[in-house]
């Protein structure tokens, strides 16, 4: 089923949680929605699911007008954020709920109801696990079963919450690479809301960067990773060092700083801002150096560091500790930076300002 969202916003009081939110989802995509805490990821899936309304815009899937649809009647398979199973039920019958709660006219037979659990358990690999309750399991477990009963119903469309957050690293990548598999198998269009980007890059064909209610980027790993469309973004995917620099023909100068491996860009000249990786920035001993190191510090695999230009400008370097320059505190240093986003400052309007036409010349 493809999902249409246009111009959707929603407030709750004063605060505007979803600011105009445009979405297409194709029929058996999956895509993540990849934001910091309080984005409004959470606000999206559950007007999607039918459990808030927004204020404006539209939704609808397969063509079919949902907001006109109660929750019960869009056939939604949900794993929400804080998973939460029926605890006085066994998996057998959590799986199976969604079933046996449909309205008798659509309610399958007793034993369609037990095939469909019994089917459900053995794909998601839990089967001997059927008659225990939710506190005998562990987590990952857990979020099988949760998956199983978002499932059991056949899903048009399914909405995944974080449904791996309270799980540690080593299962969560497992958990990652069976969800893609479930998916593959099942083909519903899918949703899944994470703020671990690897989880999304990972695993989604597309990924919907959400900042404060607004759509940021769209795009895939690649994409988003090296071309992101906004500050907000490049910050996000963790270009941290952000920098003053001028643009002049398409290329960027700054004092101290090497930026001969970027590209030419397609910019105007003037003042701008660079955003880089820490990762991307190689620090080498020039005695001329304008930047001086501050800090050093080693992971083991990797040297850290920051370093202060003279005008107060401060930048991070990340580098392998093996074959990296012999560096020492208060040295001078040179930076090159090897990748970067660069956005244009706003440009201040220097035209004559357009003054409001008197009232009887407006008329
Ligand atoms: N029922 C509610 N009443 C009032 N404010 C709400 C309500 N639900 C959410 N909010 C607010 O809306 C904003 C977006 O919340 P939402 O849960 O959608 O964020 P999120 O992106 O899912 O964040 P997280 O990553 O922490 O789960 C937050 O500022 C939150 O406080
Ligand atoms: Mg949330």
């Amino acid at each position: 089923m493809s999902i249409t969202i246009a111009g959707m916003t929603k407030r709750f009081d004063r605060t505007e949680v979803l600011r105009g939110i445009d979405l297409d989802v194709a029929d058996g995509e999956l895509v993540a929605l990849l934001g910091p805490s309080g984005s409004g990821k959470t606000t999206l899936l559950k007007i999607i699911a039918g459990l808030e309304w927004p204020d404006a815009g539209r939704l609808s899937v397969a063509g079919q007008d949902w907001l006109q649809l109660a929750a019960r009647d869009r056939r939604i398979g949900f794993v929400f954020q804080h998973y939460a199973l029926f605890p006085h039920m066994s998996v057998r019958d959590n799986i199976a709920f969604g079933l046996t709660v449909r309205p008798r006219a659509d309610r399958p037979a007793k034993a369609q109801i037990a095939a469909r659990a019994d089917e459900l358990m053995a794909f998601l690999q839990i089967d001997h696990l059927a008659d225990r309750f939710p506190a005998q399991l562990s987590g990952g477990q857990r979020q099988r079963v949760a998956l199983g009963r978002a499932l059991a119903i056949k899903p048009r469309v399914l909405l995944l919450d974080e449904p791996f957050g309270a799980l540690d690293a080593a299962i969560r990548r497992d958990l990652r690479r069976w969800l893609r598999g479930v998916h593959e198998a099942t083909g519903s269009t899918t949703i899944f809301v994470t703020h671990d980007q690897e989880e999304a890059f990972e695993l989604a064909d597309r990924v919907v960067v959400m900042g404060q209610g607004r759509i940021e980027q769209i795009g895939h790993a690649d994409q988003i990773h090296d071309h992101p469309a906004t500050p907000f973004v490049a910050r996000f995917m963790g270009a941290t060092v952000e920098l003053p620099v001028v643009l002049a023909s398409g290329r960027a100068a700054a004092p101290g700083l090497d930026l001969t491996a970027l590209p030419r860009r397609a910019l105007p000249d003037g003042t701008a801002r660079l955003f880089a990786r820490p990762a991307d920035i190689r620090a080498m001993p020039d005695p001329a150096g304008v930047w001086h190191v501050t800090s050093l510090a080693s992971t083991g695999a990797e040297l850290r560091l920051t370093a202060t230009r003279a005008d107060g400008a401060e930048a991070e370097a990340q580098m392998p500790r093996r074959g990296a320059p012999a560096l020492t505190k208060g040295a001078p240093i040179a930076l090159r930076v090897e990748a970067a986003a660069i956005f244009p400052d706003a440009r201040r309007d220097t035209a004559t300002p357009v003054l409001p036409l008197p009232k009887e010349i407006a008329r």
